[in-house]
This record gives C-alpha cells, sequence and structure tokens, in this order.
C-alpha cells in the first residue's frame, strides 16, 4: 500500500521546522506504524538524508515513550491503542497523514516529532511514589487489599504517562496523568500515610510545570490508549482539597488543575 506522509521536520526547539512530503511506497496492512516510519528513514537514509526523529521503545503499548499526532489526533485514530499498537491496516491505499510532535508548552520540541516529558518525570519525583522503609522486605500478603480498591488502582496504574491527555487538550492539562498516579498510590492501604504530601506536592509540580488548567472538556479521557477515566480527576481534586483544608497554613497553593 501506499501512504503519502506530511511530517513536521525541525531540527531543534531553536530552528524553523515546516511540514516534509514524503512517500511510502511499501507500507504493509500488517506493518505497525512505527514499523512504517522504519521504512521512511531506511529509505531517507538510502538516500543519504536525514531520517525522521521519533520516539518508541517497548512497540507493546507499555513503555509509554510513542506518540504523535497523526491528522490531529494523539495516536491516531484507533481508540484505546498506542501508536506502536496502531496498525496499517487500519488506513487505506493512498492515504494522506500529517504526522505532528505532542505540541504542548511544557513538552517543548528536541527534535522532528520528538519533545521533552521530562515535566512528568518531575511531577513523579515530587510525590509519585510509597517510601520504603529499609529493612526486611515485608509479607507481600501482609496487609489485605479490598478486592474493589485493588481493580480501581490497577485501572489508574494503567496510565503509561505517554502525554497524550496533554497534546490533546485545548489547555494542555497534564490533569488526567498526574490524578491516574495519585488515585493508584492513594487507593492502596501502603499509599494511605502520604496520601495528603502526596496530593499537594504532585498538583504544585504540575502548576510548576506550566500545565494548563482542566475544565472538563475530556479530549484526555477520548485519546487516552490505557483508557483512564476523567474520574480519577475528580477523585484528585478531592484529595487536594481535603489535604488542603487539613494542612492549610502549612504550605501555599493555589488549587488542582
Ligand atoms: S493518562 Fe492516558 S494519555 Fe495521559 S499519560 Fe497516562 S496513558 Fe497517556
Ligand atoms: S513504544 Fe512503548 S508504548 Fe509505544
Amino acid at each position: 500500500m501506499k501512504i503519502i506522509l506530511h511530517v513536521w521536520r525541525q531540527a531543534s526547539a531553536g530552528a524553523p521546522g515546516r511540514m516534509v512530503r514524503y512517500e511510502v511506497g511499501n507500507a504493509n496492512p500488517d506493518m505497525s506504524f512505527l514499523e512504517m516510519l522504519d521504512v521512511l528513514n531506511e529509505d531517507l537514509m538510502n538516500k543519504g538524508e536525514d531520517p525522521v526523529a521519533f520516539d518508541h521503545d517497548c512497540r507493546e503499548g507499555i513503555c509509554g515513550m510513542c506518540g504523535i499526532m497523526i491528522n490531529g489526533m494523539a495516536h491516531g485514530p484507533q481508540p484505546g491503542t498506542t501508536l506502536c499498537q496502531l496498525h496499517m491496516r487500519h488506513f487505506k491505499d493512498g492515504d494522506e497523514l500529517y504526522l505532528e510532535p505532542w505540541r504542548a508548552r511544557a513538552f517543548p520540541l528536541i527534535k522532528d516529532l520528538v519533545v521533552d516529558r521530562s515535566a512528568f518525570d518531575r511531577i513523579m519525583a515530587a510525590g509519585g511514589f510509597v517510601s520504603v522503609p529499609t529493612g526486611s522486605a515485608p509479607d507481600g500478603n501482609a496487609i489485605p487489599v479490598a478486592k474493589e480498591m485493588a481493580e480501581r488502582a490497577m485501572d489508574a496504574a494503567a496510565c503509561i504517562g505517554c502525554g497524550a491527555c496533554v497534546a490533546a487538550c485545548p489547555n494542555a492539562s497534564a490533569s488526567l496523568f498526574v490524578a491516574a498516579k495519585i488515585a493508584h498510590l492513594g487507593l492502596l492501604p501502603q499509599g494511605q500515610p502520604e496520601r495528603d504530601p502526596r496530593a499537594l506536592k504532585m498538583v504544585a509540580a504540575m502548576q510548576a510545570e506550566v500545565f494548563g488548567s482542566c475544565t472538563n472538556i475530556g479530549a484526555c479521557e477520548a485519546v487516552c490508549p490505557k483508557s483512564i477515566k476523567l474520574e480519577v480527576i475528580a477523585r484528585m481534586n478531592r484529595d487536594y482539597l481535603k489535604a488542603a483544608w487539613t494542612h492549610r497554613g502549612e504550605q501555599s497553593g493555589s488549587g488542582a488543575g
């Protein structure tokens, strides 16, 4: 099958960028989208041209590294699917696709389709963990976890940190990502001791990274390849407000995003 690509090419954050038209004449319906880009890059390298930079790692939908806009849709047209798990059979012979990087002020461009998502790492470092005292490992079954809580925590833990929610949001809000992490840890008994400081610190870190605020549009949920639900944002707001009230006078902050 033949696919016509218009790819955002930009050598670095400070360089001018532009769409460049390419034709991939030998794409196969069984290829993943990334494999189709590999074919494009082999052609470009054979011609002595600079290959298109794009992020990827596991290619199994679990690491969160891949992700671009295809015709304005984060991760492309297939719901609940990462770019690496999107196959060319979902496109037609002769389709014309516009490929762009995630666009958000908090995700500065590195090159072509690659952006810097280290803002997510800094939010995680602010509170996205359960502190573990040193000593011998606890018995895995010593703390009972209710089935419903385990399932809800597992649903939130499915977030792979890809950033599609930010890219799709007209406000470039990171609320779905941050809320998924807060819910994942805050639903488990092991996450209770640090629940309040976690909500306060992660929301403060999100605001410091200049992500936009959530206005309940829902574009994040629509594009999330792991089907994280908007309800985690309501949960984050409750956790944040409760923690801010409980610890009033001890910290500053203007509210969840
Ligand atoms: S909430 Fe969904 S879209 Fe956002 S980072 Fe997590 S997996 Fe990606
Ligand atoms: S490359 Fe790991 S999720 Fe796509």
